[in-house]
């Protein structure tokens, strides 16, 4: 006899996961199905984000940027350093390790939220008034039914047919995440989030980095003034090769590895590297749950349709996350995910998706929210600016990290924060008071009135609202 849920999550990433446990604190009986297995062929809980994403990266940022440090950062403070060495076998088991306990954890709080966890590809059999699902594992089968479900299938990589992931020369996230050696010459096509974070910490630990990206613009996302003060970081300062305006067309396996050929402004060109990540955009991952056939509707790229508050077509099913509209950032999916529980729940929570922060995990680290000062202009929304550098702020200078700004634009009228975007030491935890600041519709000057620890990173951001209303004190 099939088990009969209240609510039935297919997907445990940061979306499904949040939303299962929220689920069952608000009393309904839920079931969460996730397929991912470990290199040991275990369940892993935690999706992208704790397996092969958010998590595992940024270990691994960590201990390059250490190591960067030591070799390069410690001078000027009297300190010589001799005889470093880096053992990625170690780096690499501290990942693992940091993954380990992460998705371990998962399963904790499903244990302690008596969130039933099953293992196995979820799909749909049937949606009508209640849901049947089918969980495949191997060669075990399972029914069960269940009021509500929420997807939360997340997004895998999107693959290009003229560079295909082989594993060992050209490889994705999972490849480049498990180098047990630097690559000597890495190629990277893609010059978005992650190949810049991957980048960032194969080419701190020595490996030549070369990224391909086919358009003109770089970053084109963030705002326009942090992109440009990054391109000069990245290229200048660390030797990152950027190759804008490039599309690779070709590639062919050498004695040494990957030969690439690309098109750029003055025609074909050749490039060889010994390992090749592709890093161009994921796409949802929708194709396994026989959507279509129960009447869940997906735009041409796969993505589930559904509304501001995530619907689907279907009035007892949700989706969430990175198989949805909207970025593809964990936090997104989590908060899509406690907002759906207490919808399901009868609660009428809303997630503001005019706050969700962006972060590129670089050194120095890019974060904002809000709109840009080039979407500004192009909305014709007349608004003003506040820039403080950090070389003026005394916390970065005792770092000695000075790089970077904060910008702070606001309604020109009636001084609301319509965004706020930084480059800098840490700046991906000061951004969290900029967030807090344009969900409370805080405007510049209430930034500017409001007193900050002295001396700390902060001050950057006390200063750019300053700035925002014409009178800037340290700069
Ligand atoms: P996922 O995390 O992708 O989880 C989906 C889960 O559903 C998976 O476990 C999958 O196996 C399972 N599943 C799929 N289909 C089925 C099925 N039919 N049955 C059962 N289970 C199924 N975001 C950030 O916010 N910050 C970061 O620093 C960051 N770093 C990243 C670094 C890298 C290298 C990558 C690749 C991504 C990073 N992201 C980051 C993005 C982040 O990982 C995703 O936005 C996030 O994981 C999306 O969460 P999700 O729950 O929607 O999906
Ligand atoms: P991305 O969208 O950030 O960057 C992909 C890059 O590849 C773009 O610059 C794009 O122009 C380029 N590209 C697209 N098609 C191409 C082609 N055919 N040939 C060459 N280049 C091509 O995607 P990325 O880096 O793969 O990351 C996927 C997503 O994961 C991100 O969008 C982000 O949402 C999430 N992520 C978030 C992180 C964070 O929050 N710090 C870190 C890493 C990933």
């Amino acid at each position: 006899m099939s088990s009969v849920y209240d609510v039935a999550v297919i997907g445990a990433g940061p979306g499904g996961y949040v939303a299962a446990i929220r689920c069952a604190q608000l009393g309904l009986k839920t079931v969460c199905i996730d397929a991912w297995t470990n290199a040991a062929g275990a369940p892993a809980l935690g999706g992208t984000c704790l397996n092969v994403g958010c998590i595992p990266s940024k270990a691994l940022l960590e201990t390059s940027e250490r190591y960067a440090k030591l070799q390069n950062g410690l001078g000027e403070h009297g300190i010589a350093v001799k005889d470093t060495s880096l053992d990625v076998g170690r780096m690499q088991a501290r990942k693992d390790k940091i993954v380990e306990k992460s998705t371990a954890g998962v399963a904790f709080l499903f244990r302690k939220n008596k969130v039933d966890s099953k293992s196995g590809t979820g799909r749909f059999v049937r949606a009508d008034e209640n849901c049947v699902l089918e969980i495949v594992n191997g060669s075990e089968r399972e029914e069960i039914t269940a009021r509500f479900v929420i997807i939360a299938t997340g997004s895998v990589p999107a693959s290009l047919p003229l560079f295909p992931v082989d594993g060992e020369h050209v490889l994705d996230n999972v490849g480049a995440l498990g180098f047990q050696k630097p690559p000597k010459r890495l190629g990277i096509i893609g010059a978005g989030v992650i190949g810049l974070e991957l980048g960032s910490v194969w080419h701190r630990l020595g490996s030549e980095v070369t990224l391909f990206e086919p358009h003109h613009t770089f970053l084109a996302m963030a705002d326009s003034q942090v992109a440009a003060e990054a391109w000069k970081l990245f290229t200048k300062s660390q030797g990152l090769a950027i190759k804008l305006d490039t599309k690779p067309v070709s590639m062919q396996f050498g004695k040494s590895g990957v030969s690439v050929e690309y098109q750029d402004a003055y025609g074909a060109q050749h490039f060889e590297c010994d390992k090749l990540l592709v890093a161009a955009g994921r796409i949802p991952n929708t194709a396994g749950i026989n959507a279509d056939a129960v009447g869940l509707k997906r735009d041409a790229r796969g993505f589930i349709e559904v509304d501001d508050y995530c619907r689907t077509a279907l009035p007892n099913v949700y989706a969430i996350g990175d198989c949805v509209r909207g970025p593809m950032l964990a936090h997104k999916a989590s908060e899509e995910g406690l907002a759906v529980a207490e919808r399901i729940a009868g609660q009428q929570p809303v997630v503001n998706y005019a706050t969700i922060p962006s972060v590129i995990y670089t050194a120095p680290e890019i974060a904002w929210v809000g709109q840009t000062e080039q979407a500004l202009k192009a909305a014709g929304t007349a608004f003003r600016k506040g820039v403080f550098w950090f070389k003026a702020n005394s916390r970065a200078q005792a770092l000695g990290e000075t790089q970077g700004f904060v910008k702070v634009l606001a309604d020109d009228q009636t001084d609301r924060i319509l965004g706020v975007h930084m480059i800098g030491p840490q700046v991906s935890e000061l951004l969290g008071e900029a967030v807090v600041a344009m969900e409370f519709a805080a405007a510049a000057e209430d930034l500017a009135r409001i007193c900050h620890a002295h001396p700390t990173l902060s001050e950057a951001l006390h200063e750019a609202a300053l700035a925002a209303m014409g009178r800037p004190l340290h700069q």
